[in-house]
C-alpha cells in the first residue's frame, strides 16, 4: 500500500510517500524558520499561510521524486492533531480533498503516535513492547508501548516540555529561534560542569518531569556579571543541556526498571540533540538495554513519520470520514489499535 503523508501541525511542511512493502519512497520538508525567526517563535497565522503556499507544490515534487503520479496512490494520511489548529487544517483539508478527488481512503494521524513510531522508518526497527520517551516542543512524556495504538502513559512534564525549555533558554540568552539547535551549538565549546543547575524531580519516585525550575535557574545565572561573555554563555548552555539530558535519562532508566522492559525508543525534536544521543547510548549500554532513535531529521517534524503511521492504520482497514477535523488537543492514550 502506497500512502501519501502530509504534516503541517506547526512550522514545517513535510510531505512523504511510504510503501508498506518497499519503505520510504520519497520525502521533502519545507521549514518556516526564516519566517518566524524575527518574532522569536512560531506565529500561528504566518505558519498557516505558508503551509497554504507550500503544501500542494511539495506534494507534486515528492511524487516527481518517486517517479509516480496521483494514480499510483493507495491512500492519503495527514496530521489531524495535536498542534496549531490553523496549520493542521491546511494539511488535513489538502489531504481530504486529494483523497476525495481520487476516491482514496483517508486517515487523520496523531502527531505523537507518528513521532513514537518513527524509529520504524530506520533499519532494524524496534520490536514491541518498548518504553518510549517522547521529547518534542509541546510534549515530554514516557509511555509503555505494547503495540500500535496501545499506549500507557507512565509520566509527563508537569510544566514546560523539554523542547520548550530549550526554546525559552535560547530566547533568554538571545540565541534566537529555533532554540534547541541554537543552545546545542552554543554549548559545543562549553563546560557542562561549570554551573550546578537543578535536575528537577530526579529524586521523586515517579516518572513525571518539570523543567520550569531549571529555566528559572538559567534566568538567575544569566543576570550575573559577565553573563554576556561568549565563554559564560557556552558554559551556561552546556550546563543547561547536561541537566536536561541527565534528567531525561534518569527517568527513562527508571521507566525501564519499573516496566521490566529492555527496549527504549526516543523520538521527537529533542531526540535530535547530539549530547542526548551520546548520553543515552552510554546509559543504555550500561543497562544492557536496546536503544532506538530515528535519524535526527526524522526526530524533528517530517512527513515520513505521518505517511508511515497513516499507512499502518489504513492497511488495517481504518478510515476517517470527510467530516474528520483538526484537534488542538488529543491525549495519546485515547488512541486504540488500528482497525
Ligand atoms: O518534534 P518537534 O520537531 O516539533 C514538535 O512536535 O514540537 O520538536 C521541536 C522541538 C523544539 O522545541 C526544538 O527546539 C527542539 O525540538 N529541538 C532540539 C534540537 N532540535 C530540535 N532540542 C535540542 N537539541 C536539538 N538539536
Ligand atoms: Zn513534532
Amino acid at each position: 500500500m502506497r500512502v501519501l503523508g502530509i504534516e503541517t501541525s506547526c512550522d514545517e511542511t513535510g510531505i512523504a510517500l511510504w510503501d508498506d512493502a518497499a519503505g520510504l519512497l520519497a520525502h521533502r520538508l519545507h521549514s518556516q524558520t526564516a519566517i518566524h525567526a524575527e518574532y522569536g517563535g512560531v506565529v500561528p497565522e504566518l505558519a498557516s499561510r505558508d503551509h497554504i503556499r507550500r503544501t500542494a507544490p511539495l506534494i507534486e515534487q515528492v511524487l516527481a521524486d518517486a517517479g509516480l503520479g496521483y494514480g499510483d496512490l493507495d491512500g492519503v494520511a495527514a496530521t489531524a492533531g495535536p498542534g496549531l489548529l490553523g496549520a493542521l487544517l491546511v494539511g488535513l483539508s489538502t489531504g481530504k480533498a486529494l483523497a476525495f478527488a481520487r476516491d482514496l481512503p483517508f486517515i487523520g494521524v496523531h502527531h505523537l503516535e507518528a513521532h513514537l513510531l518513527a524509529p520504524a522508518l530506520e533499519e532494524r526497527p524496534p520490536a514491541f513492547p518498548f518504553v518510549a520517551l517522547l521529547v518534542s516542543g509541546g510534549h515530554t512524556l514516557l509511555a509503555e508501548v505494547a503495540g500500535v495504538g496501545r499506549y500507557r502513559l507512565l509520566g509527563q512534564s508537569l510544566d514546560d516540555a523539554a523542547g520548550e525549555a530549550f526554546d525559552k533558554t535560547a530566547k533568554l540568552l538571545g540565541l534566537g529561534y529555533p532554540g534547541g539547535p541554537a543552545v546545542a551549538a552554543a554549548a559545543a565549546g562549553g563546560d557542562p560542569a561549570a554551573f550546578d543547575l537543578p535536575r528537577p524531580m530526579v529524586d521523586k519516585p515517579n516518572l513525571d518531569f518539570s523543567f520550569s525550575g531549571l529555566k528559572t535557574a538559567v534566568l538567575n545565572r544569566s543576570k550575573e556579571p559577565g553573563a554576556a561573555d561568549a565563554a559564560f554563555v557556552a558554559d551556561l548552555c552546556a550546563s543547561f543541556q547536561e541537566a536536561v539530558v541527565a534528567t531525561l535519562w534518569r527517568k527513562s532508566a527508571r521507566a525501564l526498571r519499573e516496566t521490566g522492559l529492555n527496549r527504549l525508543v526516543v523520538a521527537g525534536g529533542v531526540g535530535a540533540n547530539a549530547r542526548l544521543r551520546e548520553h543515552f547510548a552510554s546509559g543504555a549500554a550500561e543497562l544492557g538495554a536496546a536503544l532506538h532513535f530515528p535519524r535526527p531529521a526524522f526526530c524533528t517534524d517530517n512527513g515520513a513519520m505521518v505517511a508511515h503511521a497513516g499507512a499502518l492504520r489504513l492497511a488495517a482497514g481504518e478510515r476517517d470520514g470527510w467530516d474528520r477535523s483538526a484537534v488542538a488537543r488529543w491525549p495519546l492514550d485515547e488512541l486504540r489499535p488500528p482497525g
